[in-house]
């Protein structure tokens, strides 16, 4: 998780400062505490965060209080169309669709269906010089190890089915985006990312990849 939200960190410092966005939309955005994407991103840009969950919702709007164009939103991510429908976020974009979007450490908790409907559904609202930053969380994890069994099982427990793929099942999820020209790459090897926070016991569970790979996808 840790090695997750830092690779977050080096995503709002590339979307904003190298690759010109102004606008950050982001799915499933968790608590927005201060390793998330509002603190690292070039000031003024909008932010507009989201999660499924009342209760991270609330608590973010504690957080998030005082914090410049930055916005919270609950919004089911399996129905994109819902938050970017929105007319206080209509009001907020005025207009802009050619926007940075961000789908992080969500992938597992949808199933083949609902993860390629969300990919479809943003790639037709969004323009064509968007992006959408991606990971494909839990590829190449070790599903046989008794950590991750138990893991899964506690998820399981609370009403969530975990997804674990492989990358070219990710390949083709995403459709019809597809990664640019750097690939997916692995988190380990993703740039700024202090991978050593990662124990060999920590790699033993997640896989070699480091519990998943991340992709900026274009059209
Ligand atoms: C593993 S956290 C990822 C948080 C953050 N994106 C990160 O990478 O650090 C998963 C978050 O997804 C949210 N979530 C799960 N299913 C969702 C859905 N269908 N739509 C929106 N949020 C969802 C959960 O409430 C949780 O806050």
């Amino acid at each position: 998780m840790r090695l997750q939200r830092a690779c977050l960190q080096d995503i709002a410092d590339d979307l904003t400062h190298k690759r010109g966005y102004d606008v950050v939309i982001d799915f499933a955005s968790g608590l927005p505490t201060q390793d998330h994407i509002h603190t690292v991103v070039k000031p003024g840009t909008l932010v507009i965060y989201s999660d499924i969950d009342p209760v991270v919702v609330e608590f973010a709007k504690e957080i998030l209080k005082g914090a410049p164009d930055t916005y919270i939103f609950q919004s089911d991510a399996r129905h994109p169309e819902t938050l970017l429908s929105n007319p206080q976020v209509l009001e907020l974009l005025q207009g802009r669709r050619d926007v940075a979007l961000v789908l992080w450490g969500l992938s597992s908790f949808l199933n083949d269906a609902e993860l390629n409907t969300t990919m479809q559904a943003v790639y037709n609202w969004s323009g064509p010089r968007a992006t959408m930053v991606f990971n494909a969380q839990g590829t190449d994890i070790n599903t046989n190890d008794p950590a991750v069994m138990q893991v899964m099982a506690l998820y399981e427990r609370m009403g969530v089915k975990l997804h674990a793929r492989t990358l070219s099942q990710h390949h083709d999820l995403v459709r019809p985006w597809r990664a640019d020209e750097q690939g997916f790459v692995s988190l380990l090897n993703w740039h700024g990312c202090d991978s050593t926070v990662m124990t060999p016991e920590d790699l033993q569970m997640m896989g070699s990849a480091g519990g998943g790979y991340g992709a900026y996808l274009v059209k």
